[in-house]
């Protein structure tokens, strides 16, 4: 088993990793929530058949008493009337503020169940056991929940850092290849935000049959370099924006796909190219560095650029929430495996990637 720990002051909370994690879930949980009688657990309707026995029967054979709620699989989960649901449920389940929720899925059902376990009595203690691949690298760790609003996604959530992070490997195996792929474009950008040997290994392992046999330390690596940014910022008010490389130019392109063509991962991918492009273009990134972060995306299905016009580029980012007032910071590589951020004005960055004239 990999352990990692969060050093968050009276926050702090450990991250474990191991395959069949999912069968002893019950006996790491006792330990960090001494107290808990009852654990409300939030999964979604793939998920639950595939892991909610086994996670039950751990839980039940550690002492505790269990409510299970699943919500519909998807994006559309993270809303007023799931969440609404899950506090009355929760309440009428007898949830006491020592008790504690317990989200078993993806980057979904951990954002809404732990939203719920912020707000519910005030906040009660939240467990993660993520089960894709984005999940395990990024959404489980740093204590960001929220659901989506009709003006916008994430915006009414909370800082909420978990008791305990269960990660069991095993449960990758069942995610489709597209939904895999997607957590590596988060995987990938850790390299490229910190970590050029990291971003190598990734380039000598391509494929998803030897990413599944590194699995354990490329998931503790990713979680390590989350880990010391969050550490570092953990309101994020300056440098864990370090985590949206990739993410300011993507949400462009996930608004032109109306969030529906287009995957968060998809266009990460193809957002980290095109950060990677404007870098050379300011001067500051290599020009052989976007060919790199290509190289490494194609062969896992992964767009390299997706078509965007300009209405929308400037739509996106003049309402992008890291973009106040007519500058915005940009994070963008000056070498593989090291990233800074930049200020500039919205009109140069839009003029940069072809969406405004020059
Ligand atoms: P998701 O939770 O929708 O999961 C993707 C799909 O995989 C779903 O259909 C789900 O049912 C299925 N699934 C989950 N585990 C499975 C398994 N082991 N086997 C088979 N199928 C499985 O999406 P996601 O990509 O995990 O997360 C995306 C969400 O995460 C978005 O809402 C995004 O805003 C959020 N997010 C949050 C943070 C954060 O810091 N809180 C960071 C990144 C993303
Ligand atoms: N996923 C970005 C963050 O946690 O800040």
């Amino acid at each position: 088993m990999k352990t990692l720990h969060v050093n968050l002051g009276e926050r702090s909370y450990d991250i474990l990793i191991a395959d069949r994690l999912l069968d002893r879930a019950g006996e790491e949980i006792k330990a960090v929530c001494p107290q808990a009688r009852r654990l409300f657990v939030v999964t979604d309707s793939n998920v639950f058949p595939l892991y909610l026995t086994r996670l039950a029967n751990s839980l039940t054979a550690a002492g505790f008493e269990m409510t299970a709620l699943t919500v519909p699989a998807g994006e559309s989960s993270k809303c007023v009337s799931e969440l609404s649901g899950l506090w009355e449920k929760m309440l009428a389940s007898g949830l006491t503020r020592t008790d504690a929720v317990v989200a078993l899925g993806g980057g979904v059902v951990g954002d809404l169940a732990g939203f719920a376990a912020a707000t519910a009595l005030r906040g009660v203690d939240f467990v993660q056991i993520p089960t894709t691949l984005l999940a395990q690298v990024d959404s489980s760790v740093g204590g960001k929940v929220a659901i989506d609003l009709r003006a916008g996604k994430n915006l009414a959530g909370a800082f909420w850092q978990p008791k305990l992070v269960l990660m069991d490997p095993d449960t990758l195996n069942t995610l489709p290849d597209a939904t895999f792929a997607d957590g590596m474009a988060e995987v990938i950008k850790y390299g490229c935000i910190r970590d050029k040997e990291f971003f190598d290994f990734l380039r000598a392992h391509p494929t998803r049959a030897e990413i599944m046999a590194n699995i354990e330390s490329i998931l503790y690596q990713c979680c390590d370099i989350k880990r010391s940014v969050v550490e570092e910022d953990e309101r994020d008010t300056g440098s864990r924006m370090v985590l949206n490389f990739g993410h300011t130019i993507g949400h462009a392109y996930e608004l032109s796909g109306h969030y529906e063509q287009w995957t968060h991962g998809q266009a990460v991918a193809a957002g980290m190219c095109a950060a990677a492009k404007l870098g050379v273009t300011l001067g500051l990134t290599p020009p052989e560095l976007p060919g790199q972060i290509e190289a490494i995306l194609v062969p896992l299905g992964l767009p390299t650029a997706i078509p965007c016009d300009g209405d929308t580029y400037a739509a996106a980012i003049g309402r992008d929430k890291k973009g106040a007032g007519a500058d915005i910071t940009l994070v963008l590589l000056d070498r593989m495996g090291h990233a800074v951020l930049r200020k500039l004005p919205k009109a140069t960055l839009l003029q940069s990637i072809g969406a405004l004239p020059m």
